[in-house]
C-alpha cells in the first residue's frame, strides 16, 4: 500500500472550517454581456476595459451584487442602464475605477514644481508680470494624496503671508475617493511617503481612538476643494488654471477619449500654463499642442518662459 504523506489539512492549524468567511468566486458572464458593460462604462467614464479584464469586471463588482442580493451579472446590468438609477450607476463606477495613488508621487515632478516653476511664478510676480494668485487642479485626485502633496508644496514656498493666494481643485469620478479625501485622514503607514519636514509642519498625528492615523493639518485642508466632475461626461471648471495634475487618469481611456480629456484641459489651462501626466502616460497621437519641459511635464510650444 502506498505510503501516503502528512495530512496538511488535518495536522496543520493554518487551514480550518471558515464558514461565512469564505469569499465565494465572482460572478460569471458571457462574452456578449461583458460587450455591453465594457459599453456602458467607456460611454459613462472613458475607461475602456480591454477584453482580457473579464474576472476584473466580475471580481469588482461581485460586492455591488451581494450588497443587493442580485444573482446574475444580467440581472445587475438591467439595472444600471435603467436611466432611474444614477445612484447605482455611480456606486458601479466607483467599483470600477482604480484609485491606487501615494503621498508625492513621482517626486521628480514635486522637484521641477518646487525648484524650477514656482521660482518662475516668483519672480514673475516680484516683476508685476503676474499676481500672486495661483489656481492649479488636481483632475483625477483620488484619495486626496495627491491634492495635499500639492498643497503642502505650494504653502512652503509660497506662503499666505507673503500675500500668496493658492487654490487646489481636486476632482475625481467616485464619490467614494472624494468623501475618503475629504476627511483628510490616513493611515500612519503613509507617514513614511512625506518628507520629512512636510511631515512635521503639515500633519497630525493621531492618538488614543485616533492611533495609527494622521490628519491633514487645516491650514493645508483649506487650500483644497473637493468637487465631483467626470472628465468623460461633466462641465470643466469656468477657471483658468496656471497647472494641471491630470496623471495616472489617462492611462485608463481610449485614445479617442485621451485626446478628447486633453482638448478640454487645454481649454482650461492659462496660456502658460503646465499639464503634469503621469510617468507611463504621454501626449504622443493625444495632442500636438504641448512640448516637453520635463519627464510628463508639458507647456505650449510658444511659451518662452524659464521653466
Ligand atoms: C490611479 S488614480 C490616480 C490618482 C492620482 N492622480 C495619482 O496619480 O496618484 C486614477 C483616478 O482617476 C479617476 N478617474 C477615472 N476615470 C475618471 C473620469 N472619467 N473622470 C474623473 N476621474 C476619473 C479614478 O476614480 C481614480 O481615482
Amino acid at each position: 500500500m502506498a505510503t501516503t504523506g502528512p495530512h496538511i489539512e488535518n495536522s496543520n492549524r493554518s487551514f480550518q472550517p471558515a464558514g461565512s468567511e469564505w469569499q465565494t468566486p465572482p460572478f460569471s458572464i458571457t462574452p456578449d454581456l461583458f460587450k455591453k458593460f465594457q459599453q456602458l462604462i467607456h460611454q459613462q467614464t472613458g475607461i475602456w476595459l480591454g477584453d482580457s479584464k473579464v474576472l476584473l469586471l466580475c471580481g469588482r463588482l461581485s460586492r455591488r451584487l451581494r450588497a443587493l442580493e442580485i444573482p446574475t451579472m444580467e440581472r445587475y446590468y438591467q439595472l444600471v442602464v435603467d436611466p432611474t438609477q444614477q445612484e447605482e450607476r455611480e456606486l458601479m463606477i466607483d467599483a470600477i475605477t482604480t484609485n491606487e495613488t501615494r503621498f508625492f508621487r513621482e517626486p521628480k515632478q514635486f522637484e521641477f514644481l518646487e525648484q524650477r516653476a514656482i521660482p518662475v511664478w516668483k519672480s514673475e510676480a516680484r516683476e508685476g508680470v503676474r499676481t500672486k494668485t495661483l489656481r492649479l487642479w488636481s483632475a483625477g485626485c483620488s484619495s486626496g494624496e495627491e491634492p495635499y502633496s500639492l498643497a503642502m508644496t505650494m504653502a512652503g514656498n509660497l506662503p499666505r503671508e507673503a500675500g500668496w493666494e493658492v487654490t487646489i481643485l481636486a476632482t475625481d469620478v467616485s464619490t467614494r475617493m472624494l468623501d475618503r479625501a475629504r476627511t483628510a485622514i490616513y493611515v500612519i503607514e503613509k507617514a513614511g511617503e512625506i518628507p520629512e519636514c512636510l511631515l512635521r509642519n503639515h500633519m497630525l498625528k493621531g492618538y488614543a481612538e485616533q492611533a495609527g492615523k494622521m490628519k491633514v493639518m487645516p491650514e493645508i485642508r483649506q487650500m483644497v476643494e473637493f468637487e465631483r466632475l467626470n472628465l468623460m461626461q461633466d462641465a470643466y471648471p469656468g477657471a483658468v488654471f496656471d497647472a494641471i495634475f491630470c496623471r495616472n487618469v489617462l492611462i485608463y481611456f481610449d485614445l479617442a477619449t485621451k485626446s478628447k480629456v486633453v482638448e478640454r484641459l487645454t481649454q482650461c489651462l492659462d496660456e502658460r500654463g503646465l499639464l503634469f501626466l503621469g510617468q507611463a502616460e504621454n501626449l504622443s497621437g493625444v495632442s500636438s499642442q504641448f512640448r516637453t519641459l520635463a519627464p510628463a511635464v508639458y507647456i505650449r510650444p510658444g511659451e518662452k518662459i524659464a521653466f
